[in-house]
């Protein structure tokens, strides 16, 4: 009975949590739904994230020898600061798509922090970029930015960034 119930989409098990990220397989689906909107355009969302980030911390844009001195309002055109923007996106795609296999997300969020960690990078520093993502998320997304959607991706983003906290102490 119960085969034939959720045969016909009575049962399902999308209210189960996934202890590895604390999410139930319907706010993956949410968060998987509503990264699509954002992969699409991978250079403009990635521009998206990265003016921000660096408009609130300008500090930040030494970091990057490719760009850090070309001025703010000339960074979206600039092809060496489009091509990290689309990276970053691509690395989120990674980390979204393996929501299913925690052990796989782990895996690359872990190699992530690590090769930042490499440069310098600090736990603070992806602090700050984590309250810009989510605030880009809410903007871009819109009325699709529901509270369930938030809550969704505010559950994602803290899974992630606690992985990439296990590697980055400090
Ligand atoms: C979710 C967070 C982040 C993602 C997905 C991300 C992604 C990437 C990717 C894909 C690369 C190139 C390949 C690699 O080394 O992995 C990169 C490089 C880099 N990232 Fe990040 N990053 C993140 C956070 C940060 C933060 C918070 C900072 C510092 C404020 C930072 C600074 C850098 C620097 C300096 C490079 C090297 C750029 C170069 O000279 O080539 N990243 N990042």
């Amino acid at each position: 009975m119960g085969t034939f119930l959720r045969f016909f989409g009575f049962f399902t098990d999308d209210n189960r949590i996934d202890e590895a990220t604390g999410l139930t397989e319907k706010q993956k689906k949410l968060v998987q739904n509503t990264w699509a909107v954002i992969r699409k355009d991978e250079v403009g969302s990635g521009i998206a994230v990265m003016t921000a980030f660096f408009n609130k911390y300008p500090q930040y844009q030494q970091y990057f020898n490719a760009f850090k001195d070309v001025p703010l309002p000339e960074l979206p055109n600039n092809k060496r600061f489009q091509a990290h923007c689309a990276s970053i996106i691509t690395a989120l795609n990674t980390v979204i798509d393996s929501l299913h296999d925690p052990g796989l997300m782990e895996a690359s969020l872990i190699g992530l922090a690590e090769r930042h960690k490499n440069r310098g990078q600090k736990k603070q520093e992806f602090q700050d970029l984590k309250e810009v993502i989510q605030e880009v998320l809410r903007q871009a997304l819109g009325r699709q930015f529901t509270s369930e959607v938030a809550e969704a991706w505010s559950k994602t983003l803290d899974a992630a960034f606690t992985k990439i906290y296990q590697v980055l102490t400090v």
